[in-house]
């Protein structure tokens, strides 16, 4: 029988792709999201696109903090496996409103964690974040790099990964894969799914896409004097396709290994690009020009964050395979057929 995978925020940016590939690959999936900042309709077309696999998936819209509602679910699904995406993600945000976060994400995760131990499903993969390596000291981050938190978001992250660590110590029967993502862009090459924020993007694509489809007039480009090639920063980004990829080795890896304890892994490419190199190449897939304003530095950013991929590579025998280019195009398909995202001119802002 095919394995089944429960997946939260498997209706987001990254769950979505991640439940498409997991479909591809022949798992059954269980979502479960409060849709907090994603559309049911994500969830339709990963359902489509998957084609003959559509009927392996359902949803459900739970928050993982409801925890009659998690019971229930793991009372009549037996789960091989739990991939966990759901949380909130806003840096700014998580400044602005560090109990929100702490709440949703930490007692979400807790939630969660204790449904599992009582329906004894102990395997785990977990989105972390690059942000937890801070501004880093040296380049490329390595897995043992040193660990520095510089909001509550990325506290969440480490506060998660600690949580991961010791329930591991407490019970070998745990098998815990943590997931360092750096910096995830671009959709599925159908233009049928792809990232679509609420509100003003946080994040760079997101932005530029945006821009491009005519929605804001100028990008701001935050920072200029950065000791890099072209004073601005320097990021690992990621086909998201390639990222859910990601997701399926580790998976495999839980599933061969019944003693891998606690685990963890960056996912990137191990090559850094600056903002204008972003801005450039996607102007050139594109052949839209996007305007830029140049601002300040924008309060935590790091000056150059890349991934080592070392670990990923040999131990989970994946590599991302698209470039920076197949990244603009893809995410340029996807604006270019949903310049609205999932929504309308009425319902976004
Ligand atoms: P996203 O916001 O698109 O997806 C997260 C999903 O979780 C959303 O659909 C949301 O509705 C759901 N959710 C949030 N709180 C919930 C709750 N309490 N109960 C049920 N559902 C809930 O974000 P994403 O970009 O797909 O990110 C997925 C995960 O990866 C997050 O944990 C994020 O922190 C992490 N991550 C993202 C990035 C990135 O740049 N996108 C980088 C590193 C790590
Ligand atoms: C990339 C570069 C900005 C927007 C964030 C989170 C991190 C992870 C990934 C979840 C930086 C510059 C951006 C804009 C700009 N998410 N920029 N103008 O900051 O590397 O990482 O997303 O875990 O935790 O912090 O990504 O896309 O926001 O920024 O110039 O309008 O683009 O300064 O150099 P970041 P980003």
């Amino acid at each position: 029988m095919a394995r089944r995978i429960l997946v939260t925020g498997g209706a987001g940016y990254i769950g979505s792709h991640t439940v498409l590939q997991l479909l591809l690959a022949g798992f059954g999936v269980v979502v479960v999201d409060n849709l907090d900042n994603s559309s049911e309709v994500a969830v339709e077309r990963v359902t489509a696109i998957a084609g003959k696999y559509g009927k392996n998936l359902t949803f459900h819209r739970i928050d993982l903090r409801d925890k009659d509602a998690l019971d229930k679910l793991f009372a009549s699904t037996k789960f091989d496996a739990v991939v966990h995406f759901a949380g909130l993600k806003a840096v700014g945000e998580s400044v602005q409103k560090p109990l929100l976060y702490y709440n949703n994400n930490i007692i979400g995760t807790i939630a969660l964690l204790e449904a599992m131990v009582r329906h004894g499903c102990k395997k785990l993969v977990f989105s972390s974040s690059a942000t937890v390596y801070g501004w880093p000291k040296k380049v490329p981050c390595t897995e043992e790099s040193p660990l520095c938190a510089m909001n509550p978001y990325g506290r969440t992250k480490l506060m998660i990964e600690d949580i991961c660590r010791d329930i591991h110590r407490a019970d070998k029967d745990w098998n815990i894969i943590l997931l360092r993502y750096f910096n995830p862009i671009g959709a599925h090459p159908s233009g049928n799914i792809g990232e679509d924020p609420r509100g003003f993007p946080n994040n760079l694509m997101p932005f530029v896409q945006q821009v491009a489809v005519g929605r804001r007039p100028t990008l701001t480009v935050f920072g200029n004097d950065y000791s890099t090639k072209d004073g601005t920063g320097v990021r690992d980004y990621i086909h998201v396709v390639d990222l859910a990829d990601g997701h399926i080795a580790a998976l495999q890896k839980l599933f061969k290994a019944s003693n891998l304890g606690c685990e963890v892994y960056n996912l990137g490419t191990g090559k850094g690009t600056s903002v204008l190199e972003m801005v450039a190449a996607f102007e050139k897939t594109s052949g839209k020009k996007i305007p830029v304003v140049k601002a300040g530095r924008r309060h935590g950013d790091a000056e150059i964050l890349y991934a080592s991929t070392r670990k990923a590579e040999k131990e989970l025998k994946w590599k991302a395979k698209y470039g920076i280019e197949e990244m603009c195009r893809d995410q340029w398909n996807w604006a270019k057929k949903n310049p609205w995202g999932y929504g309308s001119p009425d319902s976004t802002s």
